[in-house]
């Protein structure tokens, strides 16, 4: 059954998630609301969808997704109240806002905190979901499902669950292309064609998250199969080890997280 969508925030991750929901058998109706109304109405001609200007303008709508940055949530908030009746099930993916503020601040009851990541803009997002218990399943079976058109999706049962891989799924896209920049930088450093260094380097990332996915083998045991003993690649993991890399990524993504309960405490 198509369902009424309305997207509060059309930037970087409200445009994406709405293509990618519309590049498949549309299961909604788009609502589209932004504060420079100019992405909102751009969006709203490329989906087939209806700009509104005002959160007023918004009736009968089933789903609102909340895609502004945390920060600007309070202001969203104060206008988008007074306009709910109180049954829209309201999906947020601003990272660090929990339920139970969503919740206190909206005057709403059915809540779902989502935690998307960019690759949604190829079909090869990372979708996680975390459910408030008032979230009927028809509810949240078609929301999976929805998503599930074109992306992975993945329930979390703990809240914090979602706060964790956040870091990691949320987060994760830069921080793998953090470590490519800095893969071919080095190999142009070394005389390398830049173009060349761009293909080799995201060719091998492809390549080996592929295999990671096909052949049903873990990161050891692929790892294993490149460095054989006595040979290049154990000296350059032997300097990953020596370095502490396990810390390093460890103690990164926990910042991340950190920065959320950070958010939470400041809104
Ligand atoms: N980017 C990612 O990779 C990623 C990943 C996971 C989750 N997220 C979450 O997604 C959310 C959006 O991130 P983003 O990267 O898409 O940021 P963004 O490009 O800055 O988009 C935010 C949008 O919200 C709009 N906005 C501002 N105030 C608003 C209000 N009161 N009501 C409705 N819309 C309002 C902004 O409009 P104006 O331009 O007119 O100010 C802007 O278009 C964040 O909460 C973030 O935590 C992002």
């Amino acid at each position: 059954m198509q369902k009424n969508l309305a997207i509060l925030g059309t930037g970087k991750m409200g445009r994406t998630l709405a293509l990618g929901l519309n590049r498949v058998h549309a299961p909604f109706k788009f609502f589209l609301y932004n504060p420079t109304s100019e992405k909102a109405e751009k969006l709203a001609d490329e989906i087939q969808g209806t700009a509104v200007t005002a959160l007023d303008q918004l009736a009968y709508i089933d789903v609102i997704l909340i895609a502004c940055r945390p920060q600007q949530f309070n202001q969203l908030a104060f206008e988008l109240r007074p306009v709910l009746k109180g049954d829209e099930l309201i999906v947020s993916i601003m990272a660090a806002i929990p339920t139970e503020t969503l919740a206190q601040k909206l005057g709403v009851s059915k809540i779902v905190r989502m935690m998307p990541n960019t690759p949604n803009k190829i079909g090869l997002g990372v979708n996680l979901f975390y459910f408030s218990p008032t979230v009927s399943l028809p509810e949240r079976t078609h929301l999976l499902n929805s998503f599930a058109l074109f992306s992975s999706v993945f329930t979390l049962e703990k809240e914090d669950y979602l706060d964790i891989c956040t870091a990691f799924t949320g987060c994760g896209p830069a921080l793998v292309f953090e470590w490519a920049r800095l893969m071919m930088e080095i190999m142009i450093r070394q005389g390398i064609n830049p173009n060349d260094a761009h293909k080799m380097v995201a060719k091998t990332f492809l390549g080996a998250s592929t295999l990671l996915m096909s052949e049903g083998k873990s990161p050891l045991e692929l790892r294993q199969e490149v460095a054989s003993k006595g040979g290049v690649t154990v000296e350059a993991l032997k300097v990953f080890s020596d370095s502490k890399m396990e810390q390093i990524i460890e103690k990164a993504t926990h910042q991340a997280y950190l920065r959320g309960k950070e958010l939470q405490e400041n809104l």
